[in-house]
């Protein structure tokens, strides 16, 4: 598996971020989430970055951030932001699993959390639901054609999800 990484790959809301703190703590390793790196690099919220600087400068430091993971980053639990298949050359950066699921059953998800509110707000593509669910939709072949595992996440919490995962690449 090249660099040992696992990448988890899926629209917004599908729960990577979760899944990856849940799969780092089962398997010894560390979880980086691509968002959070950019965030920290640009010193502010994804949403601020769309807002003021436009979404090409958001997937141009995506794409920087995938440079340095091909070359800096091995044996860790990567979640990656919804359009960061778009980078190229996932393989690269290690093992691809694509998180599918129904557009109903990620919004139930959020619906569920606390602070679904804000999981909403933060997120500027997921804002007009028929645009979101039409994103989705065109999304999901590239998905597919990114990933080297399939795993359906609709209805499984993050340990059910994690334990499927740990048993198909025996980690
Ligand atoms: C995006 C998904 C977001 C974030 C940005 C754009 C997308 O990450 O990278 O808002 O294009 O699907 P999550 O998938 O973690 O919400």
């Amino acid at each position: 598996m090249k660099n040992n990484n696992i990448i988890l790959m899926g629209f917004m809301g599908v729960g990577k971020g979760s899944l990856a703190r849940e799969l780092a703590k089962q398997t010894s390793r560390i979880a980086i989430d691509t968002d959070d790196l950019i965030e920290s690099l640009e010193n502010t919220t994804i949403k601020k970055i769309f807002k003021k600087k436009g979404e090409d400068y958001f997937r141009a430091r995506e794409k920087e951030i995938a440079r340095w993971l091909k070359k800096s980053v091995k044996n860790s639990i990567i979640s990656i932001g919804g359009g960061f298949y778009q980078v190229g050359n996932l393989h690269k950066i290690g093992h691809v699993i694509y998180l599918e699921s129904s557009f109903d059953s990620i919004l139930k998800r959020i619906n569920a959390c606390e602070n679904a509110e804000s999981k909403l707000q933060k997120r500027p593509l997921l804002q007009d639901m028929q645009k979101a669910k039409k994103l989705m939709q065109e999304r999901h072949p590239k998905y597919l054609a990114s990933a080297d595992t399939v795993v359906h996440t609709a209805g499984k919490d993050s340990a059910a999800i994690a334990d499927e995962i740990i048993h198909l690449l025996e980690l």
